[in-house]
């Protein structure tokens, strides 16, 4: 069998955050379709944030299992996949929790291919949540490779039309055949970086 994604004598490790805990997360269900839909390009670990402590600049140094597992994978990773709902405006506050970990001490996002994904019930949602994230991706502690606008950005709207119950898969054809091209786009940028 030929391995189609090998990437520099490997297969590709991306690493997804969700900047959702709640069980049935369309955010969540859209990683977990992205997870088995591209298995055949990349290897796609959901990382666990829900464990990690509130950022305490007094822990960074020496912090709990969780921040050294989660800042570990980040590290490893090829590239970096975050699908967020929007929290009033903005990314969810567990999310920012994770990004403020990495930020620090051996700050593992420096240079990590990154593409911004985000679901909503609504029809304008994860606007604004996706321009603070490329902002605080930009960041000095951050310095993130963000996917470059101007088309490359996805929000998937009006959620409960799109993702079939009780499989939890986005099923809509429109979207799925979108996603494709904009995970091609990642793919390639990430073998670019
Ligand atoms: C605390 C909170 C704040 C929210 N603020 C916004 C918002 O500012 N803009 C928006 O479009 N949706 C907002 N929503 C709606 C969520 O984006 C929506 O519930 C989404 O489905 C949550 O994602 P999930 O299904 O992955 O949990 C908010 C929801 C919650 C719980």
């Amino acid at each position: 069998m030929y391995l189609i994604s090998i990437f520099g004598g490997k297969w590709m490790n991306i690493v997804t955050i969700v900047g959702s805990l709640r069980k049935d997360s369309y955010n969540i269900r859209l990683a977990k379709t992205m997870e088995e839909r591209y298995k055949d390009k990349f290897n796609m670990q959901i990382a666990d944030i829900r464990s990690l402590p509130h950022y305490d600049q007094d822990e960074e140094n020496n912090p709990t299992q969780a921040v050294k597992d989660f800042k570990e994978a980040v590290s490893k990773a090829d590239g970096i996949i975050i699908i967020t709902p929007e929290y009033n405006w903005s990314v969810p506050g567990v999310l920012k929790n994770a990004l403020d970990w990495a930020s620090r001490v051996d700050k593992v996002f420096i240079g990590k291919p990154v593409m911004p994904l985000g679901v909503t019930l609504g029809m304008l949602g994860t606007i604004r949540a996706q321009a603070h994230l490329r902002e605080i991706l930009a960041s000095s502690g951050i310095q993130a490779k963000i996917l470059p606008p101007g088309g490359n950005e996805v929000l998937i709207n009006f959620a409960n039309q799109k993702f079939e119950e009780p499989t939890g898969q986005l099923v809509d054809e429109g979207t799925l055949e979108f996603l494709d091209s904009k995970v091609e786009v990642f793919v390639d940028f990430v073998k670019s970086v």
